[in-house]
């Protein structure tokens, strides 16, 4: 079966900037037949995100994540449905999850390296277990709770920089739920602003770009 995936070309070097020219799209053919506990996925959503342009070095620097390899596909967090499958864990159908999904249009892989999700949660927005119901939510979650000290009803207000990206957006809102009295975003557009406060319930965003950071942090968290 011919397939389309994307693979890495080139690396940009440690402090290059990437382009479309790193990576290069390319067919491919999948075995016709499944080995047992193999699954045959068909991509719907893909994740883009920050750690990746570590994957694009030779060595990531940390020890979590593993570097892209030359002129094979890439992978990181992906959404499919499960075509067909040798894995009694797996059934046509289900919408499946993992965090080391290739870049290609279908895939076989192991059906123990998959999570099953159900897709009742996220109202049919598969996207969603790619950002907020998924590592990125997490990672929100975990800071929040393992790192940001917040006491409930202790009138605390939470700073966030890097506020209007995929995990600060969601741990203001974490910290407004766990008790936060306020929550101040730090982003880099008026646009971002806007929907920091009407989208995502902060209770004000402060533009990097335009705003003395200081002296608004000052007049919008008077008490610290
Ligand atoms: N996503 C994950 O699951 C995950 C897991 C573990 C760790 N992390 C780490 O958490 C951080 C945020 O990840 P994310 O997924 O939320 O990324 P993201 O969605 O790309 O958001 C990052 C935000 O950082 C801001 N930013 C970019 N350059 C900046 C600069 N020079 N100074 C200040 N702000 C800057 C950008 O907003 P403005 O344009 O508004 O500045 C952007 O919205 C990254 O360091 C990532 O490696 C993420």
């Amino acid at each position: 079966m011919p397939v389309q995936r994307v693979v890495l070309n080139s690396r940009p070097g440690n402090n290059g900037v990437p382009v479309p020219a790193h990576f290069r799209l390319e067919e491919t053919t999948l075995a016709p037949d499944l080995e047992d506990g193999e699954v045959l996925v068909r991509t719907l959503c893909l994740s883009v995100d920050p750690y990746m342009r570590c994957r694009m070095n030779e060595d990531t620097g940390v020890g979590y994540v593993t570097p892209w390899q030359l002129s094979e596909c890439v992978d990181g967090g992906g959404v499919g449905v499960v075509e067909s499958s040798r894995c009694s864990a797996c059934s046509e159908g289900d919408v499946v999850t993992s965090f080391n999904w290739p870049w290609q249009t279908k895939a076989v892989m192991k059906g123990s390296a998959l999570q099953k999700v159900d897709t009742q949660v996220v109202d049919g927005h598969l996207s969603y277990f790619l950002g907020a119901v998924g590592i990125t939510g997490l990672t929100a979650l975990l800071g929040v709770r393992e790192k940001g000290n917040v006491t409930k009803g202790a009138n605390q207000t939470m700073v966030v920089s890097g506020a209007a990206g995929a995990c600060g957006s969601v741990a203001g809102q974490i910290g407004r739920l766990d008790g936060c009295v306020r929550a101040v975003g730090i982003c880099g557009s008026e646009e971002k602003c806007r929907a920091l406060v009407e989208d995502c319930g902060f209770s004000a965003a402060i533009n990097y770009r335009k705003e003395d950071i200081p002296a608004k942090l000052q007049e919008l968290c008077p008490m610290g």
